[in-house]
């Protein structure tokens, strides 16, 4: 059996199991009044170590590359306006020296990530596969998207200023759209637009299914970001 036949049969199985074996114990089965919180979108949020001290080569690796780029500044012209992106060009920055530091970083959170949602860590675990960047001149934003071929991806953030603009995360719940009460729509409650802002050296992680998007960037500074993607594979067997 192919390693990618391994994972459907596994995942189909424990799908099965959980749909034939419905959970009849907690955690969330105890007595409650008032509200409860079922199915949550989980957004994992982490800060990188004395960051200042790493920024300036983390901007110069990605200056540097889209300078040499021309590939991915050409497509960028086409599809990417007013700014660079390496997803149309390079993806595979994860495999080089100079970002070993950076990539060390996004495994240990997306072990914490996959970890905390209670997935499979002992069979299965997460590997990288697409880290790429995003430089947002001024007026470049990225439209609504999600990351297919993938379970977590994620953001982090090499460069911004007060006033760059937040990346946006839309409710995945299409039935909410279907006759909304008239709420405070800014409060997590009950928005259906939820905007967390782009800090230096912050990294967001979330499902890959999650749509988001960026405004576009008002100000004249750039404002830089690495995404990527990880996926759930299952581990290699031990010689024994
Ligand atoms: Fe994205």
């Amino acid at each position: 059996m192919t390693t990618q036949n391994f994972e459907v049969e596994s995942i189909k199985r424990s799908l099965t199991s959980a749909m034939n074996n419905p959970p009849s114990s907690p955690p969330n089965n105890q007595k409650k009044e008032g509200l409860r919180v079922l199915f949550p979108t989980l957004i994992y949020e982490a800060w990188y170590q004395n960051y200042q001290a790493k920024k300036e080569s983390l901007v110069s690796f990605n200056h540097k590359l889209r300078d040499e780029d021309t590939e991915g500044q050409r497509i960028s012209a086409a599809q990417y306006p007013n700014g660079y992106t390496s997803y149309y060009s390079r993806t595979d920055l994860y495999k080089l020296p100079e970002l070993a530091e950076l990539v060390a970083f996004l495994y240990k959170c997306a072990d914490n990530f996959a970890h905390q949602h209670h997935w499979d860590t002992q069979n299965f675990e997460p590997v990288i596969n697409a880290l790429f960047t995003n430089i947002n001149s001024k007026f470049s934003g990225h439209a609504e998207h999600l990351h297919p071929y993938s379970h977590i991806s994620g953001v982090f953030y090499v460069k911004s200023e007060v006033g760059s603009p937040a990346i946006s995360f839309k409710d995945p719940r299409m039935g909410r759209w279907m006759m909304p009460p008239a709420a405070d729509g800014n409060r997590a409650e009950n928005t259906f637009h939820a905007n967390i802002l782009p800090d230096e050296g912050k990294l967001l992680m979330f499902p890959s299914w999650l749509e988001h998007g960026v405004p576009p960037n008002q100000l004249d500074s750039e404002r830089i970001s690495m995404s990527f993607n990880f996926e759930m594979q299952p581990k290699p067997k031990s010689e024994s």
